[in-house]
């Protein structure tokens, strides 16, 4: 295996192994290689941008990571776990230990976002009561209020969330993440649907989030401003490689503008 020099790895008696370990995944949908021999680790409490062009891989490599795609080779472990090595069963409780933010959302557009945030749960306790907020057993009810509190949308907790506006409903989605109570967070492109100042809001929120709690945060964006803001370290993919890995401190902007797709006029 050939695992690159992993910037951002603590140092000294906290070295408790890599939350994550990717080796010599390849990925191909049947076409061209998409991604060919990545290796990588990421380590506890870091955040790990992605970067690279459209098409590049970036949404490829996160579904490899929870398998809703399956890898053409390689070994993926997280959490402990050996990903590809899971039955449906210790799948579906891998899942619901990984939060993940989409750019599309996918909330209930005519619930409240206090009963969008408690199906957050359903990761981990299953059945109706979890599915309307006025069922939900108190101490569920109260811990979506906290979710949705730390998104700063508490004062929203009752609106219906297609009477918010998209930066509002992605912190809603975020606060339905957190109701899993999740051990590693995956981010694919959050703030892309949104203004800049609203997407802006909802990277810093999840990178704040992250580093409260402790977890390691894999985000995807398409600007280079906030992969800079946002991350310790950067992995780069181009042509199905990893082009690049370093310290987010240590990366030149210039040299990082070929990983990103220019702006539409
Ligand atoms: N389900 C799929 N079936 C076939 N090809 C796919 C599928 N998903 C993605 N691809 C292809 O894989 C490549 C990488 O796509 P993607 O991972 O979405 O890139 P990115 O997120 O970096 O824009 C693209 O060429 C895309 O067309
Ligand atoms: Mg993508």
């Amino acid at each position: 295996m050939n695992l690159p020099q992993s910037v951002g790895e603590p140092m000294g008696p906290a070295l408790a192994g890599p939350v994550l370990l990717v080796s010599d995944l390849s990925k191909c949908y049947g076409g061209p290689v998409v991604l060919r021999n990545l290796s990588f680790a990421a380590f506890s409490g870091v955040s790990l941008a992605i970067i690279g062009a459209n098409g590049s891989g970036k949404s490829t490599l996160l579904k490899c990571l929870i398998r809703l795609t399956d890898p053409s080779s390689g070994k993926i472990d997280i959490l402990g776990q050996s990903v590809g090595d899971m039955g449906a069963s210790a799948l579906r409780q891998f899942r619901s230990r990984v939060g993940v933010v989409w750019q599309k959302h996918n909330l209930v557009p005519r619930l409240s976002a206090l009963s969008n945030v408690l199906h957050g749960v359903q990761a981990r306790l299953s059945g109706p009561r979890s599915w309307w907020q006025w069922a939900a057993p108190a101490e569920v009810r109260a811990e979506a209020m906290a979710c949705l509190d730390r998104v700063g949308l508490a004062d929203k907790a009752l609106q219906r969330v297609d009477s918010l506006s998209g930066g509002q409903q992605q912190r809603v989605a975020i606060a339905r993440m957190l109701m899993q109570r999740p051990e590693l967070v995956l981010a694919d492109e959050p703030d892309a649907s949104l203004d800049p100042q609203s997407g802006e809001d909802v990277m810093r929120l999840l990178s704040d989030l992250a580093r409260q709690d402790g977890l390691t945060l894999i985000v995807i964006s398409h600007r280079l401003e906030h992969t800079l803001a946002f991350s310790d370290r950067i992995i780069g993919l181009a042509g199905g490689v990893i082009a690049l890995d370093v310290a987010t401190d240590q990366a030149d902007p210039i040299m990082l503008r070929r990983f990103f797709d220019k702006p539409t006029q």
